[in-house]
């Protein structure tokens, strides 16, 4: 296999007879396709009935796949049980929220306690690996598919209790972490614990709780009992394969896992692209580079998105000519490695035959979607490994946080209107619009190569966390949080100390009440001769040090600080009070990003998206993507070679980018301060294969 960005996606030819096989390789040579995802949904068919293990057909597949020089990324297919299975052990089908056990059906159905599922998932994932470990085809392993959802079973709140011994070790200790004194909860044995769900704690959805450290605790668990499927099926691999790398496709901001426990156990991240309608291009950006973040900035695969459209959605519009190819390079500008697409060819029957596929229902070549495809195809061929491996030189980091997410957005105030998700990525579009790479980590990661660090919503501070940002003030680095940042700890008990907690002495202030108001009243926020807008969350600072940035325009708080500066050791501590509009965290971000001198040479381009990765062996990649409808008209700021069209463009020269058009410059020499020590954790090599 030649050295090239991995294209290709889901391929499930177990519908059809192999005649259409022959029609589908002849149009994957055509377009470029190396890399097939094959067997997600195929337990009916390699397992039907729990005696009986039929591989003849993947057999096929995989053979089929070699003889034309592809490569197969694997599934072990163990996301949709087959009715059997839930026919002959119920126990395997999930309790939901509302306490129904559910009867066979659907997909991603099953029950994470249960032992017969443990046990039919790993006996089938082993017997794949036994079976192809060496085969010539097998690229990666893809165990399982988009995991997620939650059971509320007898089984698993057993293992929850289990798990709460585990962590808390005594009942005393669990007392006190949930507060359980509040409305007589203390609880004097572990059975008397139930599920957070619609029939305990839980009121109006999974969001109200009584109880926010008994929810907490809850989804922790479930993202472990799920991490635990994986993990147990990653073992019976590696029984018989210690090498192929293996991962399970992730689904960008998804609430429900915390994906910074999973990282760990995957050889690689991967994760499925399908942006909300409407998103602008930092939504998914953020995600591609929440993924790359799980890996210590490794190199992630882009293992779904879709050619053209999507099913699922009340409305399912179709991306425009160019959108797909703009979409596709932004993922390998963040990080991607690899660009699969959900789905080759699209299912004949059930709820996703109007999804979008590279062949549609007729097999045709001459499509737009199809020579949209076979033409991005190619132009990855040609780019070659110019991108493999490469790293994001990023000097800004965002903290992530799901423990922050959920305990926000099951808090009973200030606000229920203040969404997580919202207000990371306004903080987020802010830098990279201002044309700032930036690492999404979580709170445990290492902070020394950053000078910026922003802690949007930061609504638990875990650890040492707090000493940690101190440190990257010290030696001069900017730390930014705002309103409702460093609220409580990490079982969600606030702070004893003047808020924002822990993080009050770098930010140099004290809050003690917040206002918080219908999401029509509009505050006004003067940051010097610039005027921002507010809503939803008003904190009331008292400068202990820090001096005004900003201040609120009217109420009886009208004059006191909105934004605040703290000057701490070499550097600064930035605090935004409030829920300021794009434009005000605009503002704000730019002028920390300008003290460090990251404003990136085109931010002024309101339609231009940026972003740097360092290849392997230290040519500095600069993404330039147009996000617009209009060409962009640029000055090149430095003398550089387009990798796609190999034009150079001397400094100071016009540089043109068509509407929704990309540019990758390749600039040979890293500018000194771009060079950062090297990171740990390599990509898994998957070239050598
Ligand atoms: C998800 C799944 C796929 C398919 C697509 C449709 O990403 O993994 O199996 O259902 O959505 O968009
Ligand atoms: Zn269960």
């Amino acid at each position: 296999m030649s050295d090239r960005i991995r294209y290709g996606g889901d391929y499930n030819p177990e519908q059809w007879p192999e005649r259409v096989w022959d029609d589908d390789h002849r149009l994957f040579t055509e377009a470029g396709i190396d890399t097939l995802t094959v067997g997600v949904f195929s337990w009916s068919l390699t397992q039907p009935a729990e005696d009986t293990y039929d591989l003849t057909v993947l057999d096929r597949v995989l053979k089929r796949a070699a003889e034309e020089g592809r490569q197969v990324c694997l599934a072990t297919g163990t996301a949709a049980l087959p009715p059997w299975l839930a026919k002959k052990y119920p126990e395997v089908n999930r309790t939901d929220f509302e306490g129904r056990r559910h009867r066979y059906g659907q997909r991603h159905n099953f029950c994470p306690g249960s032992p017969v599922y443990r046990r039919l998932s790993t006996a089938l994932a082993g017997r794949l690996a036994e079976r192809y470990a060496d085969h010539p085809a097998l690229l990666a392993w893809h165990i399982n598919n988009e995991y997620g959802g939650a059971c509320y079973c007898d089984r698993c709140a057993d293992a929850f209790r289990a798990w709460l011994r585990e962590r808390h070790g005594t009942l005393d200790a669990l007392n006190d972490a949930w507060w359980t004194t509040f409305w007589s909860h203390r609880y004097t044995d572990w059975d008397q614990i139930e599920p957070p769900s619609a029939l305990t704690e839980h009121w109006r959805g999974p969001d109200h709780t009584a109880f926010q450290g008994l929810t907490l605790d809850y989804r922790r668990f479930m993202t472990d009992a799920l991490l635990g499927c994986f993990t147990a099926e990653k073992e019976a691999i590696r029984a018989h394969d210690p090498h192929t790398p293996v991962t399970t496709n992730f689904m960008g901001m998804y609430r429900p896992l915390d994906y910074h426990r999973w990282a760990p156990h995957l050889d690689f991240a991967s994760w499925d692209n399908y942006p909300p309608l409407g998103a602008p291009p930092t939504w998914p950006a953020l995600a591609h580079d929440l993924m790359r973040g799980l890996k210590d900035g490794a190199p992630f695969w882009l293992m779904e998105q879709t050619p053209s459209t999507t099913a699922c959605r009340d409305v399912n519009p179709l991306r425009r000519p160019g959108e797909l190819r703009l979409a596709t390079f932004q993922a390998i500008a963040h990080g991607a490695d690899a660009a699969l697409y959900f789905q080759l060819r699209a299912s004949r029957g059930a709820c996703e035959k109007y999804h979008g596929a590279v062949i549609g229902h007729a097999g045709r070549a001459d499509t737009r979607v199809f020579r949209e495809v076979a033409g991005l195809g190619h132009e990855l061929a040609a780019l070659g490994d110019a991108t493999l491996g490469a790293r994001t030189p990023a000097r800004t980091a965002l903290l992530f946080d799901w423990d922050s997410w959920w305990a926000l957005e099951t808090s009973d105030g200030p606000s229920r209107l203040v969404r997580y998700q919202d207000t990371v990525h306004a903080y987020y579009r802010a830098a990279r619009e201002a044309g700032a790479d930036v690492d999404v980590v979580p709170q445990t990661a290492d902070l020394t190569p950053y000078d910026v660090v922003l802690a949007p919503v930061l609504h638990l501070v875990k650890g040492d966390l707090a000493a940690r940002l101190e440190a990257v003030a010290e030696r001069g680095g900017t730390v930014l949080a705002t309103f409702l940042s460093g609220r409580a700890d990490e079982h969600d008990r606030a702070f004893l100390t003047d808020v924002p907690g822990p993080l009050a002495p770098l930010m140099g202030v004290r809050v003690d009440e917040w206002d918080a108001r219908p999401p029509e009243f509009v505050q006004s926020v003067r940051l010097g001769e610039f005027r921002a807008e507010a809503r939803l969350v008003f904190e009331i600072v008292l400068e202990r040090g820090a001096e005004p940035v900003g201040t609120y325009g009217t109420d009886f708080y009208a004059g006191t600080p909105a934004v605040t500066r703290n000057a701490f050791g070499r550097g600064e501590g930035w605090y935004v009070a409030t829920d300021l509009d794009q434009p005000g965290v605009d503002h704000v971000v730019r002028r920390v990003l300008a003290r460090h001198d990251l404003i990136g040479p085109y931010a002024g381009h309101p339609a231009l998206e940026t972003a740097t990765r360092t290849a392997p062996d230290g040519t500095r990649l600069l993404f330039l993507l147009n996000h617009g409808r209009e060409p962009a008209r640029l000055t090149a700021h430095a003398t550089a070679t387009d990798l796609l069209t190999g034009r150079r463009t001397g400094a100071g020269e016009p540089l043109t980018l068509d509407p929704l058009g990309v540019v990758i410059l390749s600039l040979p020499y890293p500018r000194p301060q771009q060079m950062r020590r090297p990171r740990s954790s390599g990509t898994p090599d998957l070239r050598k294969k």
